[in-house]
């Protein structure tokens, strides 16, 4: 009762302070602390149902399909064909078949409602992920779900509610925190190479209209609905993520506010009119997102962050993760590193020279079983230690409130870009939790 309070307070003045800085923080400061997550029975073989059987979908699922100890039994997506892809690709692997649910848009509630499983993760449009997240702790199961957890700062509300209410894990599959340099990172910030941190700067800078946006018969997809209609930081899991961690958000330090302003929006109409004609209505349309969203980030212990968003201007993949602190910087789109003391003065080193010595041990065990699956292995790690986790009893890497901070992003930038840039405060998630939460340790394989 006392958290639905918290959350009415929290929306209400939200609502009344929509234009003002005055949201989040300062409505929870009189609340109590969240109740940590607590470790969950360990599963001895873990049950998986399946939601949301695209591009990404598949890819888990051939990703899951190499891990020790699962089961998928249930697979669910709006569209037949899918579901009976995903169950031939499951047989093929020389397992027991799925069921499969393809009744609609909320058939996922009849997965989550099955007696024989253990989590549910799902790999669907942005908009379903807090209700299939939802729907499956109600039902007692666990949830994983694909990012952005959530896109409104009611979602993200309703994720921790539940995942506190029902006691369950709700993990977002941020797979960028398991990047190979990323984790080397966590492990040089862990060592105290960089010395104390003070600032990162990340972003997710992919050119993606084709397949993401628009596909080729000049149609609008789920992605480019969101892009037509919001405009601010859309996507910011992959670049916060890692600099959650390293920065030891909601476990030592918290995001305090932010300040976020987008540019033009020029690429879809550029791209529609090339690809399908200058009178196309994709072409001659308005599109909310500008090109380059910028937003700036501020912790409450002093830390700074710049992210980017940046998919619609032509350009290669870039993440950019620059990391800096009292002793050093490392720079990954340079592949370089300066540490004083260390590197000569003023010269970067190169970072290949440091990965004997902080190389994470996850990947030094794993790098074999790993590479060969998506984003260069990351995606193996991510559900390896996902599993891990439900097998032994153990905590995950990443939370509820993780996925709560890092998702919340969006609605918080979108509000800051149609408010001249005003100061938008974070919700505290974890109600003061942060203070006392342990930071991630370095893991094992
Ligand atoms: N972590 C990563 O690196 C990464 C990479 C790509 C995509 N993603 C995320 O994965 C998710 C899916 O992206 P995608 O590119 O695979 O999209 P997609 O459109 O290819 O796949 C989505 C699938 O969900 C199905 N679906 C839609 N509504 C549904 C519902 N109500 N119930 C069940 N199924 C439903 C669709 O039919 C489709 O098969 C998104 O959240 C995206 O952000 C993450």
């Amino acid at each position: 009762m006392k958290r639905e309070c918290d959350r009415r307070t929290f929306l209400r003045t939200a609502a009344a302070g929509a234009g003002l800085a005055a949201i989040g923080t300062t409505a929870h400061a009189g609340a109590a602390p969240a109740s940590p997550i607590s470790p969950a029975a360990p599963i001895e073989t873990v049950r998986i149902g399946f939601v949301g059987i695209g591009k990404r979908g598949t890819s888990l699922i051939r990703t899951l399909l190499n891990l020790d100890g699962i089961e998928i039994r249930a697979v669910c997506d709006i569209k037949e064909d899918r579901v009976a892809l995903a169950q031939q690709t499951i047989e093929q692997a020389g397992r027991p078949k799925p069921e499969g649910y393809s009744q609609g848009d909320t058939d996922f509630k009849r997965l989550c409602a099955r007696d024989d499983l253990d989590v549910v993760m799902n790999a669907a449009p942005w908009d379903w992920h807090v209700p299939i997240c939802v729907a499956a702790m109600e039902a007692g199961k666990h949830a994983a779900t694909e990012v952005p957890a959530a896109v409104t700062v009611d979602g993200c509300w309703q994720l921790v509610e539940t995942a506190e209410k029902t006691g369950l894990y709700c993990v977002m599959l941020e797979n960028c925190c398991y990047f190979r340099n990323v984790l080397m990172v966590l492990n040089m910030v862990r060592q105290g190479l960089l010395g104390e941190l003070l600032h990162c700067e990340a972003g997710y800078q992919h050119y993606r209209i084709a397949n993401n946006v628009f596909d080729a018969e000049g149609n609008l997809l789920w992605c480019g609905e969101h892009e037509a209609r919001r405009d601010g930081n859309l996507y910011p899991t992959h670049p916060v993520g890692p600099c959650g961690q390293w920065l030891n958000i909601n476990r030592g330090d918290q995001f305090d506010y932010l300040v976020s302003m987008s540019g033009k929006s020029r690429g879809l109409n550029l791209y529609a009119a090339e690809h399908f004609g200058a009178d196309h209505p994709l072409a001659t349309r308005k599109y909310a997102l500008g090109d380059i969203n910028t937003t700036l980030i501020r912790t409450v212990n002093g830390c700074t962050i710049t992210l980017y968003h940046d998919t619609q201007a032509p350009r290669p993949y870039d993440l950019i993760y620059r990391v800096q602190g009292t002793q050093g910087i490392y720079m990954d789109n340079m592949e370089k590193i300066y540490v004083e003391g260390r590197s000569q003065p003023h010269q970067w080193d190169p970072v290949a020279d440091y990965v004997a010595e902080f190389d994470h041990p996850l990947w030094k065990a794993l790098e074999t079983k790993a590479i060969g699956h998506g984003h260069g292995g990351a995606d193996f790690l991510t559900l390896y230690r996902l599993i891990k986790t439900l097998r032994e009893g153990t905590l995950p890497d990443s939370d509820v409130y993780d996925a709560a901070a890092w998702s919340v992003i969006s609605e918080l930038s979108e509000r800051s870009v149609a408010d001249k840039s005003r100061p938008q405060d974070f919700p505290d998630f974890t109600r003061g939790g942060w203070k006392t939460m342990e930071p991630l340790g370095i893991v094992q394989a």
